[in-house]
């Protein structure tokens, strides 16, 4: 499997080590952001990029961290047909792909530590989606980015 990974300064070191994490699982990853912890770099840009990634289908899951988590969730969120979750546990990582279908995982790299953050990451990435009932909220979500929507 593909990801894509991007952060800001506050995430790099924690993309870093994830990247570290993920490549030896065996996953190729794709980075955007920072290139190192003092250097500024938007949030923004950097959870653009990962969101991109995932519309145009360059990669099946994406991975965006700042310092909170909070900024760059909202920015990928921004995007059509994005679902970009904020995750501060294993539980929320699981049902983030089980019931929300997130493609993208958000963590805080200011507010979790580096041993849950790969732990977070792993229930993320193996997690499934369950379809059914969830499909349908999932539905109902995207129609709100359609204008003609009556729903
Ligand atoms: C950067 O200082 C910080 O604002 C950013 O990483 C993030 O926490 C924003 O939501």
């Amino acid at each position: 499997m593909l990801i894509s990974i991007g952060s800001d300064h506050a995430g790099f070191a924690l993309r870093r080590m994830i990247v570290t994490h993920l490549q030896k699982k065996g996953f190729e990853c794709i980075e955007h952001g920072a290139v190192s912890e003092t250097e500024p770099y938007s949030y923004v840009k950097a959870g653009l990029a990962v969101a991109s990634d995932i519309q145009s289908h360059r990669v099946e899951r994406g991975i965006v961290i700042c310092g909170t988590g909070i900024g760059i969730s909202i920015a990928c969120n921004k995007k059509q047909g994005i679902r970009c979750a904020l995750c501060l546990n294993e539980f929320m990582a699981r049902m983030a792909r089980e019931h929300n279908d997130a493609q993208i995982l958000a963590l805080g790299a200011r507010v979790i530590g580096t041993s849950l953050a790969v732990s977070i990451v792993d229930d993320y990435i193996d997690g499934s989606f369950e379809g059914g009932r969830h499909q349908e909220r999932i539905d109902e979500i995207s129609q709100q980015e359609n204008p003609s929507s009556k729903k």
